[in-house]
């Protein structure tokens, strides 16, 4: 280079490439003969059948090696090796396994840079990202779940491994996603089977490799290649107990009904269209970084990207010609160069994606701009793109683009800026902006979302549980809360029916016991027949038709309402305008609590001799289920100002506070047997932590819960905040299973009630309690399985929020 250049260079500060060396990650593949078996048992195997298919870089367009599709035999292989391998891993002492989670992560350190090239390859991501990013994080993420798997028999008693896990990732962060699955499972104690997405499988292959090097079992983790049809094979599997799944939304509601009722243990991460919120005080050029991290990191495909940009309108001037300066400056090309800033699309499909909801927008009338710099042209590039003048109606404000595409829109307060950022089916993420930090904690709570980074964005770690609301799917990664979706109770404590033509049996400590049975004298009259229970009022159920109630010798022992459809879509809207519940503070909500149990208390003896009449349970027994339902009350009022979350310190300038949330409003279909205390034992949770709930009550002894009314409506429970609506019950939790409107559904019935309800809530992709108890029958009355914060957990949701904090 002569001196005029390098003066030259000074001049224009242009960049040279500084590209990173290939040669290492294309030996690997080499030593393969660029061909890839799949990894299971141990050891690589050819798949049974099919020819294969490409893996590419799409930043050349130049294929790296054959990939294998698994097919039927080739799931089956290799959910037996995970089954074989099961007990002893699962038996393994919490030491042991922490010791293995810790040599993954040391063996991910050793062999970074490998990674982070073959992950850039194979994926178009910049080294940069897959260097200073991915791979860090998922080193993190094995050292974290080694102190999972080294505490968990401490932390989690009481609970073990779900069995085999089938887990299916997309292609966005290959590795990392393989590490968020991996590592909880792991240190769960469950053995996998892991399916990597088609267009990205070279990080997760090598990684099995790798993690049997460090002296991983054979069969623990076992990797199958493929597309879709390998991904339903293994969900559709019998010996798989848990699916974990990464995605889209479409798949993953596909996944919600594939495995209705099957038991499968399921957790989702699906899409999001997530706001990223300016307030007009906020410092403008830390928002344009903001922005470059938060839409044009991974080239916009991450499931959290701040794709919507929300800016209050005084300030919406200012921002967009900056950030348009900013997007000038940024650089498209060459994954493997370290200076530049956007690499390539994983795909020519997503590529034509993009292209089409780019033109969507623009044909919809929204001002698209992009830099005037041209993107090169060997490989799958795309171009940082703003959308202004958007409506929020408009396709590209709804759908998830998935690309280096952001929308803006502007609002004038933060009433509307809440709005905005709530007008989306999903609920992944969401980023605020502003220097007022009031401002900021009044937004958060607001928002529906599972993560709100404050002033900051695109945060990760692996202490802080990460997952959405709503249709962006259920269930977390990272922290104690993802450590419970890899665990399961253990021990007894449940019990088989009796007989086994029974279904859903009374529960046996109501059962009949010769000669103690309380008089039926003194009960009200039969031919008082309760109404429903909607918006704090009796009504009448909308087409006036009743059901009678027979008791143990089939004579008739009352009459309640039988609701329909319309019965179940007002207590719906009951339900929501009683919304205000779970904005009060939790020691208002012991205190109406602690109410409700007071007045039941005073009226023991009438509730205990209703529980006799239509169970025939003993005089003992009836009591005995009053004293259990007021012990449950005080059980969730004590409950109420004490679950309380916990803050992460997470290794970055900040920390997170994980706060447990009300889930929105919960159908509930309380159990046949335990006709009151099966009730209290759901809705009581429910409404301690916020939630307003639609219950529907035991379908064969209902007049406990509509004597509650009377309980209710003298114990200061707001109106709406528990609706009860009594009928045909497996129909009505249908109709909430369906309902858009409703956010979780509870279910404790028959298994083909349990079915249609998982099945049903895949409409809104609402979280589910459903359980066979014809099956195993729950023992309510026993205090370690009838309540406890497994009921509070199914109860919230927890949003982790980033704050900045400490030097
Ligand atoms: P996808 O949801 O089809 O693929 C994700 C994984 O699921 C892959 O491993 C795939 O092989 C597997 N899969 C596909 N169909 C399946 C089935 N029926 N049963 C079981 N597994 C199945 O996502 P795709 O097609 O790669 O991307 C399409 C769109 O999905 C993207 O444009 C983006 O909008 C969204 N997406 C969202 C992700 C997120 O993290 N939120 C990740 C990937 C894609």
């Amino acid at each position: 280079m002569t001196l005029t250049t390098v003066a030259k260079i000074f001049e224009t500060m242009d960049w040279g490439p500084a590209p990173e060396a290939r040669g290492p990650a294309l030996e690997w593949i080499k030593a393969h003969d660029g061909r890839f078996g799949l990894y299971v048992g141990g050891r690589w195997v050819a798949p049974s059948a099919g020819d294969g298919f490409d893996t590419i870089n799409p930043a050349t367009r130049e294929p790296l090696a054959r990939i294998g599709q698994a097919g039927t035999e080739d799931v089956d292989a290799a959910v037996k090796a995970a089954s074989e391998a099961l007990p002893a891993w699962a038996g393994l002492s919490g030491h042991v396994r922490a010791r293995h989670l810790y040599a993954l992560a040391r063996t991910v350190q050793k062999h970074s840079r490998l990674l982070a090239v073959l992950e850039s390859l194979d994926n178009g991501k910049s080294i940069r990202e897959a260097r200073d990013l991915d791979i860090p994080l998922v080193a993190r993420h094995f050292y974290h779940h080694a102190g999972w798997a080294q505490i968990r028999d401490t932390e989690f008693p009481g609970y073990g491994p779900v069995g085999v896990v089938g887990q299916i990732i997309p292609w966005n962060f290959p590795l990392l996603m393989v590490a968020w699955k991996v590592a909880p499972a792991l240190a769960a104690g469950n053995t996998i089977v892991l399916k990597p997405a088609e267009f990205t499988p070279l990080t997760a292959l090598c990684f099995a490799e790798l993690a049997h090097e460090a002296g991983l079992p054979a069969g623990v983790l076992n990797v199958i290649t493929g597309d879709g049809r390998t991904g339903k094979l293994l969900v559709d599997h019998p010996g798989v107990d848990k699916i974990a799944f990464t995605g889209s939304t479409e798949v993953g509601r596909q996944i919600r009904k594939a495995t209705a009722g099957s038991g499968k243990k399921l957790t989702l991460e699906l899409g999001g269209k997530s706001p990223f919120i300016v307030f007009e005080d906020a410092d403008l050029d830390s928002v344009v970084e903001g922005v470059v991290d938060a839409i044009w990191f991974n080239q916009g495909q991450v499931c959290c990207a701040g794709s919507r940009l929300l800016v209050q309108e005084g300030v919406a001037g200012k921002l967009i010609p900056k950030l348009r300066a900013r997007m000038e400056k940024l650089r498209v090309g060459e994954p493997l160069d370290k200076a530049i800033d956007m690499g390539a699309i994983v795909a020519p499909v997503q590529l034509e994606r993009i292209r089409s909801l780019v033109d969507q927008g623009v044909a919809e009338g929204a001002t698209m701009w992009q830099p005037t710099w041209a993107c090169p042209t060997e490989g799958y590039f795309y171009p940082p793109t703003l959308f202004t003048d958007v409506a929020p109606a408009a396709s590209i404000a709804q759908v998830e683009i998935f690309g280096p595409v952001l929308v803006s829109m502007t609002f004038r307060t933060p009433a509307e800026a809440v709005e905005l950022a709530n007008n989306t089916p999903y609920g992944l993420a969401s980023s605020v902006w502003t220097e007022n930090i009031n401002l900021a904690l009044d937004i958060a709570p607001k928002i529906k979302a599972g993560v709100v980074w404050i002033n900051s964005t695109n945060l990760f770690d692996a202490a802080a549980g990460f997952g959405g609301y709503r249709e962006s799917g259920f269930g977390r990664e990272g922290g104690k809360e993802g450590m419970w979706e890899y665990l399961k109770r253990t021990g007894a404590g449940s019990r088989e029916p009796s007989g086994s033509s029974r279904v859903e049996t009374p529960a046996a400590s109501t059962a009949t016991a010769p000669g103690s049975r309380l008089p039926a004298a003194g009960l009200p009259p039969v031919d008082r027949t309760p109404k429903l229970f909607i918006g704090g009022k009796q009504v009448r159920p909308d087409q006036g038709y009743s059901r009678k109630v027979v008791g143990p010798s089939g004579e008739v022992v009352g009459d309640v309402g039988d609701g329909n459809r319309k019965d179940i879509r007002d207590a719906v809207e009951a339900a929501h305008k009683a919304s205000g519940w779970g904005r009060g503070s939790g020691h208002a909500r012991a205190q109406v609590l602690y109410y409700v149990a007071e007045n039941l208390s005073a009226r023991a003896e009438e509730f205990a001799r209703r529980i006799a009449a239509q169970t025939g349970a003993s005089s003992d027994a009836a009591a005995g289920e009053v004293t259990a339902s007021i012990s449950r009350l005080f059980t969730y009022a004590a409950w109420a100002d004490k679950y309380d979350g916990a803050i992460h310190h997470v290794p970055i300038r900040g920390v997170t506070l994980a706060m447990p949330e009300a889930i929105g409003v919960i159908g509930i279909a309380a159990p046949a047997s335990n006709p009151l205390l099966g009730f209290v034992s759901l809705v009581a949770p429910a409404v301690a932590t916020g939630n307003t709930v639609v219950a529907i009550p035991s379908p064969t002894h209902p007049l406990s819960a509509t004597d509650f009314y009377g309980v209710l409506e003298t114990s200061d429970v707001p109106d709406g905040v528990i609706n009860i609506v009594t009928g045909d019950r497996d129909p009505l939790i249908r109709v909430l299973a369906e309902h858009l409107d409703v956010d979780a559904v509870w279910y404790w019935g028959t298994a083909a009630g349990v079915k249609a309800v998982e099945e049903a809530s895949a409409g809104n992709m609402k979280r589910t309690w459903a359980s066979d108890q014809t099956a195993h029958a729950l023992d309510w009355l026993d205090p370690a399985w009838g309540e406890g914060q497994e009921f509070l957990r199914h109860a919230t949701q927890v949003k982790n929020i980033w704050i900045p904090y400490g030097e």
